[in-house]
């Protein structure tokens, strides 16, 4: 079989076996051409509580087919290979931020949507890089312990000095390691280009940016910028579906470093057999977790809304 065969038959699945496929933009491009939402993390949360379909297949990481899972209990939600996870996801567990709670007692504690459901049980919000900022504003407390990511935390906070964060030392090890000299390379290279970035890139990276945003906000920005020529800070991906989306503009990648193996790690083989009924895996909570983890994300719908 080739490529759009097997593109054809998975929407042919879908449409029998009543699935929809959300994907997000880090997947490749022959996923996203038969996905029925792509996004960010924010928008995909935003789209999954709201599918009709009786079966979701969740082309991403982990923790996004949790999330799905999260605001459809009712439902089935697939994630085609169950070896795609989150580094970041991973790095951290609900007896250390228990224990943090008891050091910082009244606190608000704000999760990234980068965390396993069984952590999001213990905190009080929820946020995507896309809505953190607006978010944590909005949040009634002025004192916000904010996980796992110190990048992204140290960025909301710069954007709020009125309020009074608490960041440990956690985060993305694939945009974490970005460094000056490789944004000093790009600007060489590239000098008519502008630089945007993920704000799970180092603060001192993100001080070099023209913009900082989430998956979307740099395609939007890149998208209706006046501007032609831009180095792109994030999954590398991302260059590769600007281009497509723009031709006659010119994207760069900022590093070959910025590869997430999670991320790639799905293929459009991996979504057919898991459509198909022959792999991926069901996601399963039990109904504890789902109605503690839920509270966080209704109420980074609610306040992101
Ligand atoms: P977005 O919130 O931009 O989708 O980012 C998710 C992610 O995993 C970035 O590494
Ligand atoms: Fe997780 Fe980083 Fe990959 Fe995003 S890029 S899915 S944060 S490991």
């Amino acid at each position: 079989m080739n490529i759009s065969d097997i593109q054809n038959e998975i929407i042919r699945l879908k449409k029998e076996k009543d699935i929809c496929i959300l994907a997000h933009s880090y997947q490749a491009k022959e996923i996203l051409e038969v996905a029925d939402f792509t996004g960010d993390s924010y928008k995909l949360s935003v789209d999954a509580s709201k599918v009709g379909n009786k079966n979701i297949v969740m082309s991403g990481v982990r923790f996004m087919a949790e999330t799905c899972k999260l605001l459809s209990p009712d439902k089935r939600v697939y994630l085609p290979n169950p070896d795609a996870g989150c580094s970041m996801a991973d790095q951290m567990d609900r007896e250390l931020i228990e224990q943090m709670k008891e050091r910082l007692p009244g606190y608000t504690v704000v999760a990234y949507i980068n965390t396993t459901a069984d952590l999001k049980t213990v905190c009080d919000v929820c946020v995507t890089s896309s809505s953190a900022v607006e978010i944590c504003r909005k949040i009634d407390n002025d004192k916000i312990l904010f996980i796992p990511d110190c990048n992204l935390g140290a960025y909301v906070a710069a954007q709020i000095p009125e309020k009074e964060f608490k960041l440990v030392s956690g985060g993305c090890p694939i945009h974490a390691c970005v460094n000056t000299d490789d944004v000093k390379k790009a600007k060489a290279l590239h000098p008519d280009a502008e630089l945007l970035v993920h704000p799970e890139c180092t603060p001192r990276v993100c001080a070099e940016a023209d913009y900082i945003g989430s998956t979307s906000g740099i395609m939007n920005y890149a998208i209706n910028s006046g501007k032609t020529e831009f180095i792109i800070g994030t999954e590398i991906s991302i260059q590769e579906h600007l281009q497509y989306r723009c031709p006659d503009k010119r994207f760069y990648y900022l590093t070959q470093k910025l590869i997430c193996p999670n991320m790639k790690s799905t293929t459009l083989v991996d979504l057919y057999n898991c459509v198909a009924g022959k792999g991926g895996e069901e996601i399963l909570l039990d109904s504890d977790t789902i109605t503690k983890a839920r509270r966080c994300i209704d109420e980074m719908i609610r306040l992101g809304s």
